[in-house]
């Protein structure tokens, strides 16, 4: 297939880009680069050994979207987006007006060129305050954050454009949290000053670049008092794309998929496999409880396998061994 990648350079995009490739797929990937280096796309054609093109181009350029679209592909997959909520609720405008206006152009111009196969980067976020563990697909949704709010509304703008237009087959694939990285180590999660995630914090404090873990409660009515979550190898994450496009000609419409492992992991176990993988005790902090945070969630994957026939297959050890070798090659990220 020739599938066009947006946000290719992004921390999951540029391992999907990498799997497409290897299972022998064109690709095609832009990037503004906001939130991501070139740096990656090299890295993935290295890797691959094929040819990937890319632009540098914005989904708010309505003109330059419609040019490429126009190339004809057969599907797309849409990372592009802004992801981090705490700027979220700081600017919540820039955060509606790039991923859903941003969404909404994509959508108008995969229309104009007569291309309606879509798999969207959707979040676990949709579920809001969770309600019962093991998450599944029909649990309600809520936004708690406009981040959230933006994922929310570009699953719906899905749903409604496949319940009014015929011929659109969309997965939405709710991410639960992705880490590692792909097992070269050369390409892997670079984000732009404080990490908002646990595993990217753990590494960088690993080697050096953080003093310390800090832990947000360890008094939640979770086996060691510390929350859990649900991490998914982002190969394994990216593998679930190519699963989906493989399943995309037997959807009639939109439909939601969790991609979890099924199962949680505290942060305080993260922490042990992670200082396992580094070689040395990865030193940490217990701060209070953050508003906000749940105790626990995981996803129910049962519904991936029926529908895409995709299950994650890498445990913690090896999510933490190739996250390491990721940033014990690359220090500094790409600018290393
Ligand atoms: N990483 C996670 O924990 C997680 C969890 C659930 C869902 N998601 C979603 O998955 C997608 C990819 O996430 P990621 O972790 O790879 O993030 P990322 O920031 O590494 O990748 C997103 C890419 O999109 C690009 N981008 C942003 N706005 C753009 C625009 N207007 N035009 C063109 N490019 C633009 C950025 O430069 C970046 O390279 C996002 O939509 C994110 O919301 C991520």
């Amino acid at each position: 297939m020739k599938v066009l990648v947006t946000g290719g350079a992004g921390y999951i995009g540029s391992h999907a880009c990498l799997e497409l490739l290897r299972a022998g797929h064109e690709v095609v990937g832009f990037d503004n680069l906001s939130n991501s280096s070139e740096k990656a796309i090299s890295r993935v054609r290295e890797l691959s050994g094929k040819p990937l093109r890319f632009e540098r181009l914005d989904l708010l350029d309505k003109q330059g979207l419609g040019r490429l679209m126009k190339e004809g592909f057969d599907a797309v997959m849409h990372f592009a987006g802004l992801k981090a909520v705490g700027e979220s609720v700081e600017k919540p405008d820039l955060y509606r007006r790039n991923n859903v206006e941003g969404s909404a152009n994509l959508l108008a111009a995969m229309k104009a060129a007569d291309c309606r196969n879509l798999v969207f980067s959707s979040s676990c976020t949709v579920y809001g305050a969770v309600q019962k563990n093991p998450v599944t697909e029909s649990h309600p949704r809520a936004a708690v954050n406009p981040y959230g709010e933006t994922k929310l509304a570009v699953e719906d703008m899905c749903f409604e454009l496949a319940r009014v237009e015929k011929g659109w087959r969309i997965a939405l694939l709710r991410y639960f949290n992705p880490v590692g990285a792909d097992a070269s180590g050369c390409i892997g999660e670079d984000p732009k000053g404080m990490p908002n995630n646990l595993m990217p914090f753990v590494m960088q404090t690993a080697v050096g670049r953080r003093d310390k873990v800090r832990v947000w409660g360890n008094d939640y009515p979770t086996p060691d008092g510390t929350g859990v979550r649900d991490y998914i190898h982002v190969t394994d994450l990216a593998l679930g794309h190519l699963a989906a496009l493989g399943r995309l000609d037997r959807f009639d419409g939109a439909l939601a998929v969790n991609l979890g492992a099924g199962r949680g992991y505290s942060v305080l176990e993260v922490i042990r496999a992670a200082s396992k993988a580094a070689g040395k005790d990865i030193p940490y902090e217990i701060r209070p409880r953050r508003p906000g945070d749940a105790a626990a969630i995981w996803a129910d994957p049962s519904f991936a396998k029926k529908s895409i026939g995709w299950g994650a297959t890498r445990g913690l050890d090896e999510m933490c061994a190739d996250h390491c070798r990721w940033q014990t090659q690359n220090p500094e990220g790409f600018a290393s």
